[in-house]
């Protein structure tokens, strides 16, 4: 199952991420998250510590890699570059959990980083279309890495988004761009909802059937984002909530 997560910049996305990895993986399910953020955070989230994610340059810039998988010099190289075996070779082990950090696409600027940006569109063609079973790709608010080709292998888009009209904006953009290139589900999920009045926000602006789950506000997360940079969503009451959301999203609930 393929399951990509985005929404706004720091409405969540990385959070909810690690989150549902670690619950994949408690389960014993075999599971790749990637992080396919240039603001990456999602190795942190999961607990990996900061000596091993100092080492752990993406893929992206990793040069001698791309050059020998694209060949050519210039312009000329490797349309269909194999990368499959990259994804083993170059994510951390946690269990169950496996991290993969693919740094972004390039873009802008003087140079052209036309070869770099073949080589990661092949790297997500193989990461949604190949045979890695639960992969979960934690975005940024633009999801430019799918393309019509890859969009129809992603099982689920996740949107997360806050209680606020920016955030909202932003879920209904993305909906949008999800429905041009053919992603066969798109749910959303309500984050940071601290009251009613917040949670009534995003049920007048989502039908029922879109957003599937609401998590409150917790302190004790915000806290901890301070202390320990552990993403770990608090347990307790929360626990069945988060569950029946895990559930709904993989198609257990359904
Ligand atoms: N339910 C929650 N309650 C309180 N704080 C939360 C909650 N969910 C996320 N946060 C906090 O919000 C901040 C942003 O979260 P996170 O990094 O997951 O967002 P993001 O959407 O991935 O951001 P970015 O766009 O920068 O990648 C973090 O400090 C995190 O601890
Ligand atoms: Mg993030």
């Amino acid at each position: 199952m393929k399951i990509a997560i985005s929404g706004k910049g720091g409405v969540g996305k990385t959070t909810f991420a690690a989150n549902l990895a670690r619950w994949l993986s408690k389960k014993a399910i075999t599971v790749l998250a990637v992080d396919a953020d240039p603001d990456a955070s999602l190795g942190t989230l999961l607990g990996i510590s900061e000596d091993v994610l100092e080492d752990l340059k993406p893929i992206v810039d990793m040069k001698a890699l791309i050059e020998d998988r694209m060949g050519g010099s210039g312009t000329y190289y490797a349309l269909n570059p194999n990368v499959d075996d990259i994804l083993d070779d170059y994510s951390i082990p946690m269990g169950t959990l496996r991290f993969f950090r693919m740094g972004n696409i390039k873009g802008g600027g003087t140079s052209c980083y036309c070869k770099e940006n073949s080589f990661l569109q092949a790297l997500v063609n193989s990461l949604i279309l190949g045979e890695q079973d639960t992969v979960i790709l934690d975005m940024g608010a633009g999801i430019e890495q799918l393309t019509r080709g890859t969009a129809q292998g992603v099982d689920v888009l996740v949107i997360v988004t806050e209680p606020t009209k920016v955030s909202a904006q932003t879920v209904k953009v993305i909906q949008k761009l999800a429905l041009e290139l053919g992603i066969p589900r798109v749910v959303v999920i309500g984050n940071k909802v601290r009251n009613s009045k917040d949670e009534n926000f995003l049920r007048d602006r989502f039908p029922k059937e879109q957003l599937i789950g609401i998590i409150p506000y917790s302190d004790e997360l915000m806290e901890m984002s301070i202390t320990t940079g552990n993403g770990e969503l608090p347990a307790g009451s929360l626990s069945a909530q988060l569950d029946s959301i895990y559930q709904e999203i993989i198609g257990e609930g359904r």
